[in-house]
């Protein structure tokens, strides 16, 4: 926990900002969290939050994908610079590498995979790997460039392999794998190296994208060998020089050090660029401790200090607290000056890994602790729509796709505008952006998996959407696009009616509540009627278990949930679904069946929001905590295993940082419905001094979770929920009583549900 300076004397204020100065927040982040069991999350060097350069060891275990190029065990079969994190689908990048080596390479292109040693070693902004044949890699990078270290054995050669053709495989079978289609390497007396690669495809089926890339030696290259071939098979394997072309290729550095080390820069507009940001983030004879050091400032500094906890704090508790913040911002990337598409004085980030994923929850605390990069990221994606002609669901290697239900950004503007943030914003044309998924139709890429609409970007059902106000089955995913398009267009309603645009306001208003088109009162399940399902152009409703949602994929009419779960997900609309399931007892038990039934699925983000839906009926409130801990909270932990789903570019992580905090937000609106805070004292940096502090007595995390009574800033609070206005817009304060008996003790007017009306 943070440690309180001695120095007294100063006032309060002075005396926070010292121990958040002083905290080494970093000794209670673990790098590998949620790195196994399917998290998939990235544990290697991330120097600063958003940075491009995501550096660290590509394993190959048999046909296991590896997504964010780490697997706990298997071969290491290179070190690369660029990588996603958390994601599932089909791993993408890994790219521009280095793999040492041991002694003789008679083929550079056969596997030069080795077994490791020992297991890795990670803290913020560092990396090691211990490998069988007795190289020791280190690690450490800056933004756009990375920092390797070697040792080899003494009285071996050493060599360092850079093969171009290096990208990470998929072995699902599903065309999401990548290839590579091509690249050139040249060396030059010096001993450094410049080039670039293409590779194309992955999840989102990009076409060929570039990369270039600059390396460099602080020690004296012996002999450099330039090699090409196909497969494993040589066909040339030479002197230094420039090799190019669709062949496999790249370069075999050869020293007489047992010590290396290696400097690599990389850029996605040029060589020149490349070695421009290597020399100016990583310049010769850089230590590889004084890049280690600036990551965990910047970390601390501008990510970890953001939340304070005050004294009786659990190390446990503050390790998943660290660790998840870690998870939150490593991607998406800051390539703002680096994008070779367009030029623009607008920021520029990529690896958006989904919106789908993130909307729900992660897109509320971005806002919270990092307004800065919020805004320029809600710059960024409207600048795509400029561009692009659509705003991502998701993006990478420049690229928009792959979108899995609605036009998610819709809801991620609508969030900020509706929370004030405006700065550089061109609301104008965010508006315009939003415009654009809610009345154009988006080409149709022909995706296999669902050729009957476009999965790049858009909404690919709209043409139904517009004639019917659902979406028949003619589309895939036909019943949780349609709910996900219903908030969608609440989100356009909500920046029209800021803007003054009163007949789109009303327009999208509209829309915004047809997901009780797909709403059949006759369908029975468990005690419970009326759930969505697929209908028909005539109008009729497609029979529909509603536990089931056939293979829950691209072609089916529910994409990765059942209809349980995507009843309860029009979130503008609660006070309607409360009707519909037929009143508060019903709909209270609604909620309990999602986990009676064990529908509720805490690592898949349609169930995110529903166990705290508890709040929209008075003095049921404990519930959502009794939820929160129980079948959320309980679920995660700081450990390589501690996530309970991939962690989604942070999503996970989010929703458990939300729990902690002990308020969970209603995307698109003000609203943040009540939970329970795990901590006596929290201290959340709104940034220009701002600050709200949430405090508990009574408590305990386990066994007296429970509401007593509230008071915000100061006053009795009866409502299960709180506006941005009441403690975010200015700061405030949240005082918990906490204890071990269930209370109703909230009383007061109901959370809005503003499409509730007719
Ligand atoms: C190599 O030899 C040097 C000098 O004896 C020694 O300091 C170093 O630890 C040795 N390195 C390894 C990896 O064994
Ligand atoms: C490698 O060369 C051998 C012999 O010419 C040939 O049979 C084999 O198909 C080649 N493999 C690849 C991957 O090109
Ligand atoms: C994003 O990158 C640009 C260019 O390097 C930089 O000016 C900006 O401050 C970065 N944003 C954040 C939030 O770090
Ligand atoms: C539901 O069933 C009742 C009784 O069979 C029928 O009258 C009604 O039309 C049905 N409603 C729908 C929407 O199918
Ligand atoms: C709609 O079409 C389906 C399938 O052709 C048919 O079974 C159903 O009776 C039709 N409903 C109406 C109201 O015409």
């Amino acid at each position: 926990m943070p440690r309180l300076p001695m120095r007294s004397l100063l006032g309060l204020t002075a005396l926070t900002n010292l121990a958040a100065a002083d905290t080494d927040y970093t000794q209670y982040v673990n790098p590998f969290m949620g790195t196994t069991n399917g998290g998939n999350r990235f544990p290697g060097v991330v120097a600063a939050p958003f940075a491009m350069v995501k550096l660290g060891p590509d394993v190959q275990s048999g046909t296991t994908d590896a997504y964010s190029g780490y697997l706990a065990s298997g071969n290491v079969w290179g070190f690369s610079l660029t990588h996603e994190s958390g994601t599932g689908g089909a791993p993408k990048y890994g790219v521009v590498s280095q793999m040492p080596v041991v002694g003789t390479v008679p083929n550079p292109l056969a596997d030069l995979s080795q077994p490791r040693a020992s297991a890795d070693v990670a803290t913020i902004g560092y990396y090691k790997t211990s490998l069988a044949n007795g190289i020791t890699v280190e690690l450490a990078a800056s933004e756009h460039a990375g920092l390797y270290q070697y040792i080899f054995p003494n009285n071996t050669t050493p060599n360092i392999v850079v093969d171009v053709s290096h990208v990470l495989p998929s072995f699902r079978g599903l065309g999401w794998e990548q290839h590579y289609s091509g690249g050139s390497i040249s060396t030059f007396d010096d001993g450094h190296y410049e080039g670039s690669g293409t590779y194309n495809n992955g999840w989102n089926l990009s076409p060929n994208w570039n990369i270039y890339f600059c390396g460099k030696f602080e020690q004296k290259v012996s002999t450099v060998k330039t090699f090409r071939g196909t497969g494993t098979n040589l066909t040339s394997y030479g002197k230094g020089g420039t090799v190019s072309g669709t062949d496999r290729l790249g370069a075999v550095f050869t020293f007489e050090d047992a010590t290396i080390t290696s400097r690599v820069g990389i850029s996605f507009i040029s060589t020149t660029r490349a070695c421009a940001n290597l020399d100016a983030e990583i310049p010769s004879k850089t230590k590889l401790q004084a890049l280690v050091t600036q990551a965990k400032s910047r970390w601390n500094t501008q990510v970890f200090s953001k939340i304070r906890i005050g004294p009786g704090a659990n190390n446990a508790d503050l390790q998943l607290l660290y660790s998840s913040l870690l998870g939150m911002f490593t991607i998406p990337s800051n390539k703002t000056s680096e994008n070779p598409k367009w030029q623009s004085a607008e920021p520029y980030y990529d690896d958006v890994f989904t919106l789908w994923d993130t909307h729900r929850c992660h897109t509320s605390l971005f806002h919270v602790l990092e307004p800065v990069a919020h805004e320029e990221f809600i710059r960024s994606l409207i600048d795509i729509w400029r561009h692009d002609g659509f705003m991502p669901d998701a993006r990478s290697s420049n690229f928009n796709g792959r979108v899995q239900g609605g036009s998610n950004a819709d809801n991620v503007l609508a969030d900020a505008y509706v929370k004030g943030v405006r700065g550089n914003v061109n609301w104008e044309d965010g508006f315009a952006a939003m415009r654009t998924d809610a009345e154009v139709v988006p080409p149709n890429n022909f995706d296999p998996k669902a050729p009957d609409s476009s999965t790049k970007e858009g909404r690919g059902a709209l043409p139904d959407w517009i004639k019917y106000g659902y979406i028949t089955p003619a589309f895939t995913r036909a019943v949780s696009r349609a709910v996900e398009y219903s908030t969608n267009d609440f989100g356009l309603y909500q920046v029209a009616k800021g803007l003054g645009k009163t007949a789109d306001e009303q327009k999208y208003l509209k829309r915004s509540r047809n997901w009780r088109n797909h709403w059949n009162p006759n369908a029975t399940s468990n005690g419970h009627s009326g759930f969505v399902v697929p209908r028909l152009a005539n109008g009729s409703f497609v029979p529909q278990d509603p536990l089931s949602c056939g293979g829950c994929y691209w072609g089916d009419a529910y994409y990765e949930d059942n209809p349980w779960v995507y009843s309860l997900n029009a979130l503008h609309d609660i006070g309607t679904l409360k009707k519909l399931s037929g009143g508060d007892a019903k709909f209270v038990d609604r909620i309990d069946k999602l986990f009676d039934l064990k529908i509720f699925n805490a690592g898949n983000e349609p169930s995110f929001l529903s166990p705290y839906l508890y709040n929209f009926v008075n003095g049921q409130q404990w519930r959502s905590v009794q939820r929160s801990r129980n079948n959320v909270g309980n679920l995660y932990n700081a450990g390589a295993s501690g996530l309970p789903g991939n962690s989604d570019a942070g999503a996970m992580e989010a929703n458990i940082l939300w729990q902690m905090i002990g308020l969970y937000p209603m995307t698109g609106q003000t609203t943040f419905l009540i939970l329970s805070p795990w901590f006596p004292q929290m201290t959340i940096d709104l940034g220009n001094g701002k600050t709200l502090v949430i405090t508990t007595t009574g408590g305990d995390k386990n066994t007296a979770p429970y509401v007593q009574s509230l008071k915000v800033n100061g006053k009795q609070w009866y409502k299960s929920w709180v506006t941005w206005e009441d403690i975010f817009a200015n700061g405030g304060t949240m005082d918990f009583v906490l204890g071990s008996t269930t209370m109703g003790w909230d009383t007061g007017e109901l959370p809005p549900a503003p499409a509730s009306g007719d």
